[in-house]
């Protein structure tokens, strides 16, 4: 027999001067395979025209679809409602601007987060057009590729305790970045230029090391080992600046 479920949903538009921040509780029947973007469209459609939330892809790459489900950042589009109760809390995510209901503006703090990290290849100042492409093993293509597949949806930032406290902290999702440019040949950056980026409170020594960010990143990013691994490389480069005479 199909479940009834009811959906206590955030609702509040900060552009609107008479709205509040409140919550409203839709009820539909579950059907089979229903996810919380199909559960979503069903309550725009029927019941909560005026109901905000993103999607792009529906399949868990394009990151738009984060919000806080039962009180955990997940994706809604890969969150099927049988894996639920049947009563189910959506939240937007903290830690970013709500644009409204369940909506947040994730590029802001991405783009924030990416200019102050520097997160692209830093070549030669002027490439040799007419050079063949860089050669790179495939086994490091793929391990450079393994970091690359963070969709920045924010659940990782979402879910963690510093930066929720300490807004300027770059999360996983930035020192996985880091960690990700260091390993990448074509990068003429070293160590003591990232130790520049992220070796203080809002890069990699903010970290507690309580890894919601690993427990919750949807796309399963080894970001426990990288944490762990820059940590290492920061605190060395950090006893090298200070300690010149330690060996690299
Ligand atoms: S590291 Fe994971 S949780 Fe964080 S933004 Fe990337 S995909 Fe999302
Ligand atoms: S391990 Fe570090 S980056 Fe991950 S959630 Fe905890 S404090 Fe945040
Ligand atoms: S809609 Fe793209 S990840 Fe969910």
């Amino acid at each position: 027999m199909s479940r009834t479920l009811t959906f206590s949903i955030f609702r509040h538009n900060p552009r609107d001067p008479a709205s509040t921040p409140r919550v409203e509780s839709y009820q539909l029947t579950e059907a089979a395979g229903m996810t919380l973007f199909i559960a979503l469209n069903m309550i725009r459609e029927n019941q909560a025209p005026d109901l905000n939330f993103d999607f792009v892809c529906r399949a868990g790459v394009c990151g738009s679809c984060a919000m806080l489900i039962n009180g955990r950042p997940g994706l809604a589009c890969r969150t099927l409602t049988q894996t639920l109760p049947d009563h189910i809390t959506l939240y937007p995510l903290p830690g970013f601007a709500l644009i409204a209901d369940l909506s947040v503006n994730t590029g802001i703090w991405m783009r924030e987060m990416a200019e102050r990290l520097q997160t692209w290849v830093h070549g030669q100042d002027e490439p040799d057009v007419n050079a063949l492409e860089a050669r790179m093993e495939p086994e490091l293509a793929e391990e450079i590729y393994e970091l690359d597949r963070c969709i920045e949806c924010g659940c990782c930032v979402a879910a963690c305790g510093t930066a929720q406290m300490r807004p300027e902290f770059v999360a996983a999702v930035g020192l996985n970045k880091i960690a990700r440019f260091r390993l990448d040949p074509r990068d003429l950056r070293k160590d003591a230029d990232y130790y520049e980026l992220i070796g203080n409170d809002q890069g990699i020594f903010g970290c507690m090391s309580l890894l919601g960010c690993e427990d919750l990143c949807p796309k399963g990013l080894p970001l426990q080992t990288q944490l762990a691994f820059m940590r290492r490389k920061m605190a060395m480069q950090g006893i090298r600046k200070w300690i010149p005479l330690v060996p690299a």
